[in-house]
């Protein structure tokens, strides 16, 4: 089976999705860079082991990321998943996990990387938003990406009324895409493009505001 590693930050509201799916893999630890973490707590509430890797006791980005790596590597694992982990990875973190990194980002990229996503929608007008799961490269917020979820902007929305049901949709695909990593199921083709070995495609579209 399959080991996983968790890196959050904050509530970890992702995470705990991850946690409640009963993935085809061992959830070997969550690890925080803030002490404070709601999201630590759920963990350990799910029996998970916890670790914390302050970003406040390093004097750089480099220091930071070698002991974070060293921390993750006592674990093992086999998948590093960012589920709201608030730091900029050092590219030489990133290159240490080719292939094994993944991280969750609340637009449809590559539109929109960075922060405050839901107000830059809101206020570009745009008619349709979402979320992307992709392997982490050292450019921000780029690289392969195994699944998206789309979701129109509704009239009235506020940044936080699309940033919840955005959210939802997050708490679906994130496990659907460790599922597929943890049993296989993704292939990384020579373009850099993932291809699922058995891929269902129901190909319907989404139209936002709907037609008559
Ligand atoms: C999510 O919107 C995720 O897309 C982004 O950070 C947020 C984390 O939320 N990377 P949570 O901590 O999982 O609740």
């Amino acid at each position: 089976m399959k080991k996983i590693v968790i890196l959050i930050s904050g509530v970890g509201s992702n995470m705990r999705a991850l946690l409640e799916a009963r993935l085809p893999c061992t959830i070997a630890a969550v690890i925080s860079n803030r002490a404070d973490a709601e999201g630590l707590r759920t963990a350990q509430q799910h029996g998970i082991a916890t670790a914390v890797v302050s970003h406040q006791d390093f004097s750089d980005r480099e220091s930071f990321d070698a002991s974070l790596a060293q921390t993750i590597d006592g674990y093992r694992p086999d998948f590093v998943v960012l589920a709201g982990f608030m730091r900029i990875l050092t590219p030489d973190f990133v290159n240490r996990y080719v292939g094994k990194l993944v991280n969750i980002h609340p637009s449809l990229l590559p539109a929109y990387t960075g922060m405050h996503t839901h107000a830059r929608v809101l206020q570009d007008g745009v008619k349709i938003h979402g979320c992307t799961v992709h392997f982490v490269t050292a450019d921000l917020d780029h690289g392969p990406i195994i699944i998206q979820a789309a979701i129109p902007v509704l009239p009235g929305d506020t940044e936080h009324t699309l940033a919840a049901r955005l959210l939802d949709q997050e708490h679906r695909v994130y496990p659907q895409a460790i599922r597929w990593l943890c049993q296989d199921q993704i292939e990384l083709d020579h373009h850099g493009h993932v291809n699922l070995r058995f891929p269902k495609q129901v190909g319907y579209a989404l139209i936002s505001p709907g037609l008559e």
